[in-house]
């Protein structure tokens, strides 16, 4: 497994407890910190801060964090619920609690933690393949190599315990040497694309440039995107895909210039108890974040009112395809989707 040099989530053992030790993702790029968490109510305030945020990275989070509370003899479902209510739109959350609870009920506190770190290695193992499935169809789509892509928020090492997923198939195209240029949307309001995925592409040393989100349209218009990738919150049965706000509108430009528009995520994204993308619940975020550039500096008149909603939902009519760890969904419908839920046992067994 590659080492990217980033640990965004480690469990640790120092003699006064067990803690899970979070890199600060709110202080990227500015300063590497990190938050050592020690209890259920401070993880899910670092959840709800995006101290540390991401599909893949907040079902590690659950996970673990019902291992703490095991091993730290707090009441294990009470803190199972609060860690699963923490953020409502990422299904991973969810799933994480629940295979660490799942695990608690059978064995105890040593069986959260050892089923965390099942966790934490099958996501390892799952953006190898995720990227690796998705550089083969981007070879197919785009034949000729040399490609610009685009992408949207941050999916790469921060969110995950590998590569992690859309930011896991550009390293790859990167690393073969087929990658012009990557084009990272800033993604406002919080800006994890200009702050979080240009950290990423710099370690990396890829050819990347930040753009405004506003100023994609221009972009396609002008021949300089060949493909999009994002990654995915929840994708409900019919393949509609909840990801961070503006993901939505990339489409619909995509869609129009006819350029490939990926959604690359684990098959534990895909959730089929949701029917289709109106289900999809859309966490609703504090005016603050948009209506200050940053704590305590307004950029709105005093008292103006905000919509913030983190995620938006694209409709699956405009997706080309869903890249997994175990297969590719294209055409996206629900026949393809339980097609590939129902491959997950044997593919990485
Ligand atoms: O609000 P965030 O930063 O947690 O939102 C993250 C995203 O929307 C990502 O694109 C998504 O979780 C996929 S990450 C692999």
């Amino acid at each position: 497994m590659a080492d990217h040099g980033l640990s965004a989530l480690r469990w640790a053992e120092p003699p006064d407890g067990p803690v899970l030790v979070l890199l600060d993702q709110t202080r990227l790029p500015v300063a590497e910190e990190e938050l050592v968490v020690t209890d259920v109510p401070g993880l899910v305030t670092a959840v709800q801060t995006l101290v540390v945020r991401g599909a893949p990275l907040l079902g590690l989070a659950g996970a673990y964090g019902v291992a703490l509370a095991a091993a730290r003899g707090y009441d294990v479902e009470e803190a199972a619920q609060q860690l699963a209510g923490a953020r409502p739109t990422a299904v991973n959350l969810a799933y994480g609690v629940r295979r660490a609870v799942e695990a608690y009920r059978r064995g105890g506190p040593a069986a959260a933690l050892a089923e965390a770190r099942a966790l934490h290695r099958e996501d390892a193992q799952a953006s190898d393949r995720m990227a690796g499935h998705g550089r083969d169809l981007l070879g197919e789509l785009l034949p000729g190599g040399g490609h610009q892509l685009l992408t949207h928020c941050n999916t790469g090492a921060l969110v995950s315990g590998g590569a992690g997923t859309a930011f896991a198939v550009v390293r790859r195209v990167h690393e073969e040497g087929e990658l012009r240029r990557l084009w990272v949307d800033e993604t406002r309001p919080l800006l994890q694309g200009a702050r979080l995925t240009a950290y990423e592409a710099a370690r990396a040393g890829m050819p990347y440039a930040v753009l405004a989100d506003a100023a994609a349209g221009s972009l396609f218009a002008a021949g300089e995107v060949d493909a999009v990738l994002v990654g995915a919150d929840r994708i409900a049965a019919d393949g509609a895909v909840a990801n961070k706000v503006g993901t939505y509108p990339l489409a619909i430009m995509a869609r129009h210039h006819e350029v490939p528009f990926l959604v690359v995520a684990p098959v534990s994204t895909i959730d089929l108890e949701t029917p289709d993308g109106a289900a999809i619940p859309v966490e609703q975020r504090p005016s603050h974040e948009v209506t200050e550039l940053r704590p305590g500096v307004p950029v709105t008149p005093v008292g103006a009112q905000a919509y913030n909603p983190a995620f938006d939902v694209t409709p699956p009519g405009l997706v080309t395809a869903i890249v997994t760890e175990v297969g590719v969904a294209s055409p996206v419908d629900r026949g393809s989707l339980a097609a590939l839920c129902s491959r997950t046992r044997t593919a990485m067994s």
